[in-house]
């Protein structure tokens, strides 16, 4: 049996990470003290909710250092940028922003500028930032966020650039503070890491291998967020059908949603991200007994033709996926689908194209996560040979947007004259006279109210209907 805490980092590191935030507390105490003011920190996330989740850790971190947390890097005395790998033009926004911190530094010489996540765990990238970033002062990758206190602390010390970055299949680390940017909805982590290996991504690479939080970890964390008030728990990983399976005898996804669903005070359950090629029956009918479980199922498929699947190593052929399908519409009448596609794998023809607008169409997903592919160095398709043009790429995408546009407003049209629980989620960004907020299929809802509240649940009917959101009042 593998054992769950052989994968921990020992307690004993993480408090050794508590006393260099005490030191730094002290320095920044010291140095501050003419000032008369609290100096500021700005971490910047790009990437995934599982970058999201690791931000806030740094945010707890920062804010326990006696920093004072900014939206904004204009006027931060400390800059985190925690970077994501997943496609060449999320490096490329990093890329442009860490260049234009440059100019800030000049005007404030004491700015510290820190660079971690996904990006940093490539090589070539970590390289290239090193040498031609030189205003970067630490690099730390996945693996030793947890370290951060000790890489800022040794900056801080020893007044000099701090590279902290390694190769590992990854650890838990648990027993450190988050700052959750919403009190009501919250994320928690189930596993991280990825062992499947798809040809054109680098998640594997720079996450390392798939492991499983205890279950007793995960719902001490999700019955201390209820105790907080919060309403709505999202479980991350990267493939949380394979929750377990690197533990022998241990209880799978399926348990583990039903011993989520008893919590008191949790309202709401969401997940992400399945893969079909693990999805289960007992999962299926798991996720509809549990009545806090929402009726909303994100599953990526990628691509509708079984030779451009068989490629991209999804190991499972568009029939078995429609099959899921079929079972997940048949247990959960009225469920919400969402997907995440690619669009020009190398060498995808017309023909395999059009098999994922077939798809598209006979699914009816709510809402489509569309990418065009992107090369990404170290992984098989990167070096897979293309004959298709960029052109034809961006052409087969306009219409795909173009096909599920469509149905998107379809289904939101269905909505029209029926009245829905919704959790606020603040006031409506669109419009300052309107409350937001979600139902339980996931679907943003503009409506007025008068006097709901962030994190309350309350019934609206929905009145009008567009591509993206609802319009609605309360009742
Ligand atoms: N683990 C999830 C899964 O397997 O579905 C998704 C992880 S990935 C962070 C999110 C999405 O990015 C993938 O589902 C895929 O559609 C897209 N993606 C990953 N690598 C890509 C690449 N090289 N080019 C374009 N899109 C990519
Ligand atoms: Fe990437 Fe595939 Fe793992 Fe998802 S399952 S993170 S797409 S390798
Ligand atoms: Fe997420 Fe991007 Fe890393 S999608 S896991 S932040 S490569």
């Amino acid at each position: 049996m593998k054992d769950i805490k052989k994968r921990e980092i020992p307690q004993s590191e993480i408090k050794i990470q508590m006393e260099y935030i005490e030191k730094i507390k002290q320095i920044i105490e010291n140095s501050f003290l003419n000032s008369g003011s609290a100096p500021k920190a700005s971490v910047v996330t790009f990437g995934c909710q599982q970058n999201e989740n690791d931000s806030e850790k740094l945010k707890a971190f920062i804010s326990d250092m006696g920093y004072i947390l900014t939206d904004t890097t204009d006027d931060a005395d400390l800059v985190i940028f925690n970077t994501c790998a997943v496609r060449g033009g999320a490096e490329e926004r990093v890329f442009g922003n860490l260049g234009a911190l440059k100019h800030k530094k000049a005007k404030n010489p004491n700015m510290v500028i820190g660079i971690c996540g996904c990006m940093m765990q490539e090589e070539h990238v970590k390289e290239h930032v090193r040498t031609k970033f030189r205003h970067v002062d630490l690099i730390f990758g996945t693996h030793t966020l947890y370290k951060f206190p000790e890489i800022l602390y040794r900056h801080f010390s020893e007044n000099k650039r701090v590279f902290d970055v390694i190769n590992s299949d990854g650890y838990i680390v648990e027993g450190i503070n988050q700052k959750r940017d919403d009190k009501f909805k919250a994320w928690v982590s189930v596993m991280y890491g990825c062992n499947n290996f798809c040809s054109y991504c680098i998640v594997p690479y720079v996450r390392g291998r798939e492991r499983s939080r205890s279950k007793e970890n995960i719902l001490e964390e999700v019955r201390a967020l209820a105790y907080d008030g919060c309403k709505e728990i999202t479980l991350l990983g990267q493939n949380v059908n394979s929750y377990g399976n690197d533990i022998e005898n241990y209880i799978d996804f399926a348990d583990l949603l039903k011993e989520v669903n008893k919590i008191d005070g949790i309202e709401r359950i969401k997940f992400m991200t399945s893969h079909p090629k693990d999805i289960s029956d007992k999962l299926i009918y798991t996720m509809a007994e549990c009545e806090k479980v929402c009726e909303y199922l994100h599953l990526p498929f990628q691509a509708g033709s079984n030779r451009i699947l068989s490629e991209m190593n999804r190991r499972y052929t568009k029939e078995k996926y429609l099959e899921i399908i079929s079972k997940v519409k048949a247990a959960m009448p009225g469920v919400a689908l969402t997907s995440d596609v690619i669009v020009g794998f190398p060498n995808e023809t017309r023909e395999d194209f059009l098999q994922t607008v077939e798809l598209v169409r006979e699914v009816r997903f709510d809402s489509l996560f569309t990418f065009i592919f992107s090369p990404r160095e170290g992984t098989p398709a990167a070096k897979m040979t293309d004959l298709i043009s960029d052109k034809e790429k961006h052409k087969n995408f306009e219409m795909l947007l173009g096909v599920q546009n469509e149905i998107s407003k379809e289904i939101n049209d269905s909505y029209v004259g029926k009245t829905y629980e919704i959790l606020v989620d603040g006031v409506s960004k669109n419009n300052p006279e309107m409350m937001a907020g979600r139902t339980r299929t996931n679907k943003i809802v503009n409506f007025t109210s008068k006097g709901a509240k962030q994190g309350d649940l309350v019934n609206v009917k929905v009145t009008k209907s567009q591509t993206w959101a609802l319009i609605g009042e309360e009742i």
